[in-house]
């Protein structure tokens, strides 16, 4: 039975400080909502905490929500009901990956409303817990490699690359032997990066890092560069890149905002940066392209070739805790919420 309130993690407002804004959550009950047209509600067994739900805590979020609101743009679970409409009435009983709603409690609580449209149907062969990460990160490994890969770009560079995210990327470059250069900050995350595969990892601590890229992007031939820091790091990848190069910055990982380029040498050089934003993302993909992707994720999910890190399981009660744990040390992996 579907009770008519349950327990939700609500952000009151929202703190430029991420780490108030965390400290400010409340376990609240909250009014369990009835699906409309085209809507489902599903049961979350499982809820992602990533950057961008961060970021959302402090109002600088691309989607911010009204006040109060439960936070989470993505979990896992059951559909426990549907609104009228046909993929929703399929959904019924399934297990599901979903995005929240803008307009709705996110995935941080007992239940969430979304649309049958933002679900996925899990195969049986993706356990709930990794199909709570399996939109945000793994549906933009898709859409920044495709865009690489249809590009024609021969080789690719890949920041900030000990993320998830960038895991992600090491494992798909070793899967289908496309040289990607991935770098990372500190000497332990290159370590890990070889050792789950990857070929290219340069330490932007080492005191080279920048003649060292520019040297591997030359050998390589990488022309576009995943960038996830922002700040300073789109015009180093772009001085480290051949003339008519792009940097898609999906991340503002470094806190800055400001982008110091000199746009004399991008100008003469015909290079570019793009912003990849997932949710635009998709608008422009096409249900075809993201059917396909959806179903590869489950596939590379399922073989072992994705997974995501996770370091910790909270329930709601100890949620602060463990979302703290996890902006402490983000290399360690992801806090799962389990309602
Ligand atoms: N645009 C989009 O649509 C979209 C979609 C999905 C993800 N993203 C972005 O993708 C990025 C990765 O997400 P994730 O969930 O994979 O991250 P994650 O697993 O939580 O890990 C974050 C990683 O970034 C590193 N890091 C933090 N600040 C850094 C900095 N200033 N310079 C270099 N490395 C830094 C951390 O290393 P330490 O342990 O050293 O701190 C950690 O390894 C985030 O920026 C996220 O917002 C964007």
């Amino acid at each position: 039975m579907i009770p008519s309130a349950a327990k939700a993690l609500v952000l009151p407002d929202y703190q430029l400080d991420h780490m108030a804004a965390v400290r400010s959550l409340r376990l609240e009950e909250r009014p369990v909502p009835t699906p409309g047209p085209g809507q489902v509600l599903v049961r979350v067994e499982a809820a992602a905490c990533n950057p961008s739900d961060i970021i959302f805590l402090t109002g600088n979020y691309a989607t911010p929500k009204e006040l109060p609101t439960a936070p989470g743009w993505e979990g896992a679970g059951t559909v426990v009901a549907a609104g009228p409409g046909l993929f929703g009435g399929f959904l019924r009983g399934r297990r599901v990956a979903f995005g929240s709603l803008e307009t709705a409690d996110g995935s941080w609580g007992e239940y969430c409303l979304t649309e049958a449209a933002r679900c996925i149907p899990l195969s049986k062969d993706v356990s709930t817990e990794q199909a709570a990460d399996l939109i945000v990160n793994p549906m933009s490994v898709m859409g920044m490699y495709g865009e690489a890969r249809r590009g024609g770009h021969r080789a690719a560079i890949s920041t900030a690359a000990a993320s998830q995210l960038g895991r992600m990327m090491v494992a798909l470059s070793k899967r289908e032997g496309y040289p990607i250069i991935h770098t990372v900050r500190r000497p332990e995350q290159a370590e890990l990066l070889y050792s789950l595969g990857a070929e290219h990892v340069l330490d932007s601590s080492t005191p080279n890092f920048e003649e060292d890229l520019a040297a591997k992007a030359r050998e390589l031939g990488a022309t576009i560069a995943f960038d996830a820091i922002a700040g300073e790091s789109p015009a180093q990848l772009l001085a480290a890149m051949p003339p008519r190069s792009k940097v898609l910055v999906y991340g503002v990982l470094a806190g800055v905002r400001e982008m110091p380029m000199d746009l004399g040498s991008v100008l003469s050089n015909a290079s570019g940066v793009e912003g990849f934003y997932l949710v635009h993302w998709m608008e422009q993909a096409g249900p075809l392209r993201l059917l396909l992707d959806a179903r590869k994720v489950q596939r590379l999910f399922a073989d072992g070739t994705f997974k995501t890190q996770i370091a910790r399981r909270v329930s709601l009660n100890d949620a602060v805790d463990g979302i703290e744990a996890y902006i402490n040390d983000m290399t360690a992996g992801k806090t799962l919420i389990c309602p």
